[in-house]
This record gives C-alpha cells, sequence and structure tokens, in this order.
C-alpha cells in the first residue's frame, strides 16, 4: 500500500537548453504552490525531479547515472516518488520503463501542467502514471514561476519548432512551432520589472518564426514583439535566442541598430560552413546566405557580437566540407560558438543516412574547431581591453571575495573587484581577456561607453 502523500520536500535537477531551465523554473513553481519545499541534495529530499533533455547522446548517459542514484535512495526509503520529466520523457517513455521500472511519473514537456494531477493519481496506483500531449496546448510559460531572485529573466515566446533539420529531435518531441499571446509576453515582461528584473530574454527554438503560424492574431512578427516590449517602462535590456538565420527579417535588423534596450548580441547557429552539408541538413540557406547575412548585421550593428552553433561529422561530412566549416568561423569572426559532435537521433531523417564517419575522425575534427574558436574568441576579447562598456550586474562572485560578475550588453560575462547590488548597471573599464570572459575595474559615471 503507497502512503498518501503530503507536500513535502523535492529535489529537481534540469538537462539541456534554456528552454529546459525554463520549464524547470515552472515545474518547481508548481510543486511550491502546492506546498513542496527545494532541497539542494536529493538525499534530503522525498520527490525527486529530473527534467531531461533528448538532443543529443550524452544527456541520455548522464541521466542514467542520476536515475542510478534515485533508485538506491528509493531503496532507502520506498515513500520516495521519482518524477522524469522533458524531452527524453516523451521521446523514450517505454526504454525509461523498462529500464528504470522504479519511475512513478513520466511528463512529457508539453504536459508539464498535469504534473500535479499526475502526483495525485500515482498515490492510488502502484503503476507509474505519465502524460505526453504532441502538441502544445498550454504553454510552461502560463505555469506559475519560482525563479532564483536576480536582475535577469526568461520569457518564453514560442513553443516548438516547424523547421525538421535533418539531425533534430526537437520538433518530434516538442511538437508544431507555436506562439504564445503578444499581450501575455508582453504583460508578463511588465510584471518581471514591476519585481526587479532588468534584463529579459526572450526564449523560442526560432524566435524570428514568432506569429507565423496561421491563424495567429498577436502581434505582426518577431520585429513588432520586441518593439513593443522595448515599451515597458524600466525595462534595460532584451536579449533573444535562438535565431534562425533562414528567418532573420530586415525589420529585426533595424530594429538591433536603432533600440536602446535590444542587446548587440545575435546568437545565429549556422551548423556547418558547407553547402553540401546545410543541403543535406536542410538548414535552408546556403554558405553565401549565411555570410552575406552576417555582413548586413555587422554593417547596422558595428558592435554586435555574433556566437553560433556547429556540429562536425554530420553524415558524409567530409575534408573538404570540414574546411569550409574552419573558413566560415575564421571568416565571421564568432565571439563564441558551442560545438556539437554530430550524434544520430533516431527518428530523424538524418540517422538514416549513410556515411557515418569514424568517432576517432570526428573528435580530431572537434580539436581543430574547439581550438579555432577558442583563437578568435580570444582575439574578439582582447580588442575590447582598454574599452569601457555597459555591465549589468548579476551576482556576488563566489569564487573571488569582493569581486562581483556581470555581462556585458553582448553577453560576455566580465569579473571585476566591486560591491553594487546585483541589478546595477556599471561602468567598467576592461582590464583583461581569456577566450569566453573579461575582467575589468568599475569608472565613475563620466567616460563614454560603448557596447
Ligand atoms: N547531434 C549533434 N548536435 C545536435 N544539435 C542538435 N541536434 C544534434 C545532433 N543530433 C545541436 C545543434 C543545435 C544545438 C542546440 O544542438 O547545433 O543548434
Ligand atoms: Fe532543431 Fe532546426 Fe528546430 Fe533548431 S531550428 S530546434 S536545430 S529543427
Amino acid at each position: 500500500m503507497v502512503s498518501r502523500m503530503q507536500p513535502d520536500t523535492y529535489y529537481l535537477r534540469s538537462f539541456g537548453c534554456q528552454m529546459n531551465d525554463h520549464d524547470s523554473e515552472r515545474i518547481a513553481g508548481l510543486l511550491e504552490r502546492l506546498g513542496w519545499v527545494r532541497r539542494d541534495l536529493p538525499e534530503e529530499a522525498g520527490l525527486l525531479v529530473y527534467n531531461t533533455c533528448s538532443i543529443r547522446e550524452k544527456a541520455d548517459s548522464r541521466l542514467a547515472g542520476h536515475l542510478g542514484t534515485a533508485a538506491r535512495l528509493k531503496r532507502a526509503d520506498p515513500s520516495r516518488r521519482l518524477v522524469v520529466a522533458g524531452c527524453l520523457a516523451q521521446s523514450r517513455r517505454e526504454e525509461l520503463l523498462s529500464d528504470f521500472p522504479f519511475i512513478d511519473v513520466l511528463v512529457g514537456p508539453q504536459s508539464l501542467h498535469e504534473l500535479p494531477r499526475l502526483l495525485e493519481q500515482r498515490r492510488d496506483t502502484d503503476r507509474p502514471v505519465g502524460a505526453f500531449e504532441e502538441t502544445t496546448g498550454v504553454f510552461s510559460a502560463a505555469l506559475p514561476r519560482a525563479r532564483p531572485s536576480g536582475p535577469t529573466a526568461w520569457v518564453q515566446i514560442t513553443a516548438g519548432c516547424s523547421n525538421f533539420c535533418s539531425y533534430c529531435i526537437v520538433p518530434y518531441v516538442r511538437g508544431p512551432e507555436a506562439s504564445r499571446s503578444t499581450v501575455e509576453i508582453v504583460e508578463e515582461v511588465a510584471h518581471l520589472v514591476e519585481a526587479g528584473v532588468k534584463e529579459v530574454t526572450f526564449l523560442g527554438q526560432n524566435v524570428n518564426a514568432y506569429g507565423k503560424e496561421p491563424g495567429f492574431a498577436g502581434a505582426e512578427g518577431f520585429a513588432d514583439l520586441l518593439a513593443l516590449a522595448c515599451e515597458v517602462p524600466g525595462l534595460e535590456r532584451i536579449r533573444f535566442m535562438t535565431s534562425h538565420p533562414k528567418d532573420m527579417s530586415e525589420d529585426l535588423i533595424d530594429l538591433l541598430a536603432a533600440s536602446n534596450q535590444l542587446c548587440e548580441h545575435v546568437h545565429l547557429p549556422v551548423q556547418s560552413g558547407s553547402d553540401d552539408i546545410l543541403s543535406a541538413m536542410r538548414r535552408g540557406y546556403t554558405r553565401e546566405g549565411y555570410l552575406s547575412l552576417v555582413r548586413r548585421l555587422r554593417e547596422a550593428v558595428p558592435e554586435v557580437a555574433l556566437t553560433t552553433d556547429l556540429i562536425v561529422g554530420f553524415p558524409g561530412e567530409t575534408e573538404a566540407d570540414f574546411e569550409e566549416t574552419l573558413s566560415l568561423v575564421q571568416e565571421c569572426a564568432f565571439d563564441g560558438a558551442f560545438t556539437f559532435i554530430y550524434s544520430p537521433r533516431r527518428q530523424t531523417e538524418a540517422a538514416r543516412l549513410a556515411g557515418r564517419l569514424d568517432p576517432e575522425v570526428a573528435r580530431a575534427r572537434m580539436a581543430r574547431l574547439v581550438d579555432l574558436v577558442q583563437r578568435i574568441g580570444r582575439q574578439r576579447n582582447e580588442a575590447l581591453v582598454g574599452t569601457v562598456v555597459e555591465v549589468l550586474v548579476e551576482k556576488v562572485s563566489r569564487q573571488a571575495a569582493g569581486e562581483v560578475m556581470g555581462r556585458t550588453r553582448t553577453h560576455k560575462p566580465v569579473n571585476f573587484p566591486s560591491s553594487p547590488e546585483p541589478g546595477a548597471l556599471v561602468r567598467v573599464e576592461l582590464t583583461e581577456a581569456t577566450s569566453t570572459s573579461l575582467r575589468g575595474r568599475e569608472v565613475p559615471a563620466g567616460a563614454s561607453v560603448r557596447s
């Protein structure tokens, strides 16, 4: 007989992308509204929640380790409950249940609002329970939020993705793209600002497709949504991710150039520099199309920082294809890049392609790519040394006493000795650079400020 479950303590671990981090804040919000109290260690909690990611293989293997710990903790106290939420819960539900039969609740990313009901239901049965909608009926953003206090916040603007890039599992797991109501988004931004938030990041798999689905009755498009958000009084900064190169509009580029609130940073995943590979990936743009977009962005917003995602070892990738990626990285002079070795995802088109690479070759290419990305990142950051930039203080440093960490408008982390409260906008002269971060010293008001 399963004991009646009272709200008690929970542990929550999030894997994967920013959207998952956002969803995890909502899972926490739902549980806390019901009276659950968060604990930092799984050993201390009666309810263990893992919000999973299915985008690459690595995420699966990491989860297995955590579920091993969960199994041990459940044996120690059989009244503990285990929830697996998110993308793997949706895409691998049968395997998860057969490999880890001690899971109590499985809940897909479109069904997070069902979690309280599922926990109730599990009280009255000895079997695992689950919910898995294919499409987005309720945005996770509609759920209560438990946000770490701080001056920055995520705001979900779309869910799902309708692009079907050939390697990507997201459209199968998170369903077709759905845009959230413009009014709700702007209201959420206003509430966040009232609560002390200075910077919001609009989140979606492809923010540039906001409002494009048939029958949508909100803002005309993404640039219009941004323009409305810019009018929220007290909002200092707006960021957005992820942009898809094929959908980036002239309106958005113009707004980036004109608006004070829009930050000069665009995360613009290119994936590959080879036309053959881009076409096999079904990305919808060519190398030259991407390069010309980058030229237009730099022309309109000279101080813009560009970051990207790159995949090495896509099926059929030759040495010549890979060198095209290297030369594109050089030409675009990215400020940073997330680099991934291709991993086949079941259901996707690319998983059925011939020409799988020898893992050694893929790893060697990855090492060359990472080396180049770091070299360019360092050069870009070193070029900023000596300039004065605006920094939004995010937190007091945990590593160094008397230091704070903040970000430039271009999203670069800056550490500097100071004591302003998180949320302060300060001017910092940059003094040192690494490939991914900067150091500086605070300067008094008066000097001219660059991004
Ligand atoms: N293998 C490797 N990387 C992938 N990504 C998405 N799917 C795969 C895959 N199957 C990467 C892409 C994407 C980022 C979020 O994850 O670069 O932009
Ligand atoms: Fe995946 Fe492509 Fe959609 Fe990004 S745009 S989530 S890579 S299908």
